[in-house]
This record gives C-alpha cells, sequence and structure tokens, in this order.
C-alpha cells in the first residue's frame, strides 16, 4: 500500500468514527476553536490530573480534516503533561507548514502531513491544535505545572 493511500486511510477513519467524541463532565478547562475561514467551531474539553491530561473530548460541526485532526490529536494528547503536548503541537504545526519537516516517531499523526498539498485546509488541520495550546496556555499551574524552559 503507497504511503499516501496508508494516510488517506487514516483520516478516512478517524473522519468516519472518530475518537473521544462528545462532552466531558466536571471539566477543568473548556476551550472554543474558530475557523474565520469557513466559521466552523470546535470546543475542546479537558480534564486535568497529576499535571498531565487526564482526559480530552471534542465537540463541533467541521470538516473530515478538522474532524479527523481533533480525532487523532485527542489520541495523541491523553496522559501528556502541558510542556509535552505543546511540544507536539509545535511538531505538528511544522509537519502542516512546512515541506521539509519530517514524520519520525509521530505515528498516526504522520497522516496529517497529507494536507501540506493542500494548502487551504492547513487551517482545517491546525484549528483543534491552536485551540489546544490556547487550552493549555491559559490553564492555571496548580492543574498543570508550568511550562519547562529547558
Ligand atoms: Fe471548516 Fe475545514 S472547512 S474546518
Amino acid at each position: 500500500m503507497e504511503l499516501n493511500d496508508l494516510y488517506r486511510d487514516v483520516i478516512l477513519d478517524h473522519n468516519r468514527r472518530p475518537r473521544n467524541f462528545g462532552g466531558l463532565e466536571a471539566a477543568d478547562a473548556s476551550v472554543e476553536g474558530f475557523n474565520p475561514l469557513c466559521g466552523d467551531r470546535l470546543t475542546l474539553r479537558l480534564k486535568f490530573s497529576t499535571g498531565k491530561i487526564a482526559d480530552i473530548k471534542f465537540e463541533g460541526q467541521g470538516c473530515a480534516i478538522s474532524t479527523a485532526s481533533a480525532s487523532l490529536m485527542t489520541e495523541a494528547v491523553k496522559g501528556k503533561t502541558r510542556a509535552e503536548a505543546l511540544q507536539l503541537f509545535d511538531r505538528v504545526h511544522r509537519l502542516l507548514t512546512d515541506d521539509g519537516a519530517s514524520a519520525d516517531e509521530l505515528g498516526k499523526l504522520a497522516a496529517l502531513s497529507g494536507v501540506r498539498e493542500f494548502p487551504a485546509r492547513v487551517k482545517c488541520a491546525s484549528l483543534c491544535w491552536h485551540t489546544l495550546a490556547s487550552a493549555l496556555k491559559s490553564t492555571d499551574s496548580h492543574l498543570l505545572p508550568a511550562v519547562s524552559t529547558e
């Protein structure tokens, strides 16, 4: 199977059966993201425990790429610290915008690299990631330790 076919299958699968889709009771953070290009919105809700993302869910109406990206993202960041999740945000951002960016060790998230060929869709794929970054940056440090400056 060609790599591009594999990536397309991952995106289709996560759009058809989005993981971590729905509400989250007693969330510690709830942040809405908005794509001004199409008007689509996405809400992320997170729970933290022992300095990590213990649970994360998303809701909203979006295109296949934004739904698949949010689904892949929620799987990837569960259990991560704020610093780890922000690091992943940086890597995915590079993957979406820089042709030379490597997808090594990104696992299924590598499927998002296919979006690079469609510049108009980059905002679709990055919507949930920007929403996550703003949720993490605005979360009190008693729930998540401050970002490491190492
Ligand atoms: Fe709206 Fe993709 S078209 S998020």
